[in-house]
């Protein structure tokens, strides 16, 4: 059985490592991102030898640009076959990105602001509002800007989905298991709370890749999930 919701970051250094990886989940795991680390090393011959699988890929290359160099960028991915690909979320990205997209079925995400990020990196970075405002506003600006979904941490899933509707693609890394190490993710909640919160798939990447048992650890979180969906299933009827 597949863990649907479920998306591995294949975040490794090479298309060895990768596929090692892939075969150890096995049937497991039908829906795989490919970040800059592989793609640098093993760049889209890789992507296509996974869609060749019949896999799933989500290319997370998270594009910022001039506008010109990210239309020409999607224009030349999106044909492969990949299914999401992500861009910031600023409006002029976003928007050369959709023109660059044109008929291709590749839906594109919006990174809201990453999950690495907490309120004095924000400061850091000269912003003076707070996450959920800087979240909240660019939800709207991708909507209007015609993107597919977004990419946000699992503690803002709720109100990301509030303000982007229900058709709108929720993708949501910084996912962890109680227990499991949060490494240098900041803006965490855990498999169940995302789904819960409104995200149609989790992204994980340490928390399964480096598993004993990447398989076991992959079930073990698509049963959290399918748990969290069932409950939620139950009171909505009850
Ligand atoms: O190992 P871990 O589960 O933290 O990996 C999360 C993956 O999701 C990484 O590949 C990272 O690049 C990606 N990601 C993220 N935060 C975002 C967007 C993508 O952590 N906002």
């Amino acid at each position: 059985m597949t863990a649907d919701h479920i998306i591995v970051a294949l975040d490794v250094d090479s298309a060895a490592e990768a596929r090692a990886l892939v075969a150890r989940l096995g049937g497991q795991i039908g829906f795989y991102k490919v970040g800059m680390e592989l793609y640098a090393a093993a760049g889209m011959d890789f992507v296509r030898e996974l869609l060749g699988q019949g896999k799933r890929v989500f290319l997370d290359l998270k594009y910022y640009d001039i506008g010109e160099t990210v239309k020409r960028a999607v224009r030349v991915a999106a044909p492969s076959g990949v299914e999401f690909l992500t861009v910031h979320g600023s409006s002029q990205v976003m928007r050369a990105a959709v023109e660059g997209r044109g008929d291709a079925a590749t839906r594109l995400l919006a990174v809201t602001v990453l999950t690495s990020f907490d309120q004095q990196d924000l400061a850091d970075m000269g912003y003076e509002c707070a996450i959920a405002g800087l979240v909240a506003l660019r939800v709207r600006k991708a909507m209007q800007a015609g993107m597919d979904g977004l990419v946000c941490s699992p503690l803002e899933a709720a109100n990301v989905r509030a303000l982007a509707g229900p058709n709108a693609i929720l993708v949501t890394p910084g996912v962890r298991s109680s227990g499991a190490a949060q490494g240098d993710q900041k803006r965490v909640a855990t498999p169940a709370e995302a789904v819960r919160n409104g995200a149609d798939y989790v992204v994980m990447g340490r928390q399964i890749a480096r598993a004993a048992d990447p398989a076991a650890e992959a079930a073990r979180v698509a049963q959290e999930i399918a748990e969290a969906l069932a409950s939620a299933s139950c009171r909505q009827s009850g």
